[in-house]
């Protein structure tokens, strides 16, 4: 295969993606792109709970909708984002102190969104979604963070999500999800422990995101990163790569790393272009502001 995805693919690999919206996907270029390039589209925003449930009971898929029938009608596959995260979220949420109240909310959020995609995308594309879902639970040090979902449950909140998301989609790849897992630090033993411990009460845990949102230069550790988080057993996805003022030496150190480690299933960047990127001022993407591939998309390339 040609292009990005195509690239990826012929390592044995199951998708190379971006995220995307109606935002990005309106945009007559980047269509264009996505089509060529990439295999898989994440919901850049619009699956989030500030999107999708921002007033109690009341759900609105407009935005999700759109962005999985794009994906299905072209073919793509799609990681879903997020289930549970501690921003981007309503503050009728994050007030909730009561745990049979919020362990009813969580219920109600994960069923009704998981399971609106679950039948729909499953058997119309010929391969698996999959879910992030719980994103960014951690501290640097690889304690667990401060949210609303650790201060009513603790640590169990995990497993009770993941229960919720297997129930909802049995047939989704269900991911954990974090940042600054770029490098063997505390914070990726933390998710490796955590992921142990969660996973020693059953099959909860499928597969660990590494975001990877890079500066310039800051692609050493991924090789290492990547061999950790592997080390559990389990599928290991870059899920928001992005690299601030990138060489493409800088890219191709991650692309290299993916393919050196056989669990490293799945590459998404966040974003085509650097015209778009939620990190725009640093041109961190592929392709420029008048959506014209860079030198690190041809390095990158020529690296698979
Ligand atoms: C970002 C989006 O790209 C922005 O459009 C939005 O304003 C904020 O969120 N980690 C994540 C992503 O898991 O959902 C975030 O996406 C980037 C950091």
């Amino acid at each position: 295969g040609s292009g990005l995805n195509g690239k990826f693919k012929s390592h044995g690999r199951v998708f190379w993606g971006t995220c995307a919206d109606s935002n990005t996907l309106n945009i007559g270029q980047i269509a264009t792109i996505i089509k060529s390039d990439f295999g898989g589209l994440t919901p850049e925003n619009s699956m989030k709970w500030d999107a999708t449930e921002n007033t109690q009971g009341v759900f609105t898929f407009s935005g999700s909708d759109a962005l999985v029938n794009w994906a299905v009608s072209n073919g793509k596959m799609i990681r879903g984002h997020n289930f549970i995260w501690h921003t981007q979220i309503p503050s009728w949420v994050t007030s909730i102190n009561n745990k049979a109240t919020l362990q009813s909310v969580m219920q109600k959020h994960i069923s009704t969104l998981g399971g609106r995609y679950a039948g729909k995308i499953y058997g119309r594309t010929p391969n698996r979604m999959l879910i992030g879902t719980d994103s960014e639970i951690l501290n640097e040090d690889g304690s667990l963070r401060s949210s609303v979902w650790s201060n009513v449950f603790g640590e169990s909140f995990v497993a009770l999500a993941f229960g919720y998301a297997r129930q909802a989609d049995p047939h989704a790849k269900l991911y954990i999800n974090d940042y600054n897992l770029d490098s063997n630090n505390a914070k990726t033993q933390g998710m490796v422990a955590l992921v142990k411990r969660v996973n020693s009460g059953g099959n909860i845990i499928d597969g660990i995101g590494t975001q990877m949102h890079l500066g310039a230069g800051g692609a050493g550790g991924a090789s290492a990163a990547l061999t950790a988080l592997a080390s559990t057993g389990l599928d290991v996805a870059i899920t928001e790569l992005d690299i601030a003022g990138a060489s493409s030496n800088d890219y191709t150190t991650v692309v290299k790393a993916c393919l050196a480690q056989p669990k490293c299933v799945t590459l998404t960047t966040w974003g085509v272009s650097d015209a778009n990127s939620w990190r725009s001022s640093t041109n961190p993407l592929l392709w420029d502001n008048n959506y014209k591939p860079k030198a690190a998309y041809t390095a990158v390339l020529n690296a698979m």
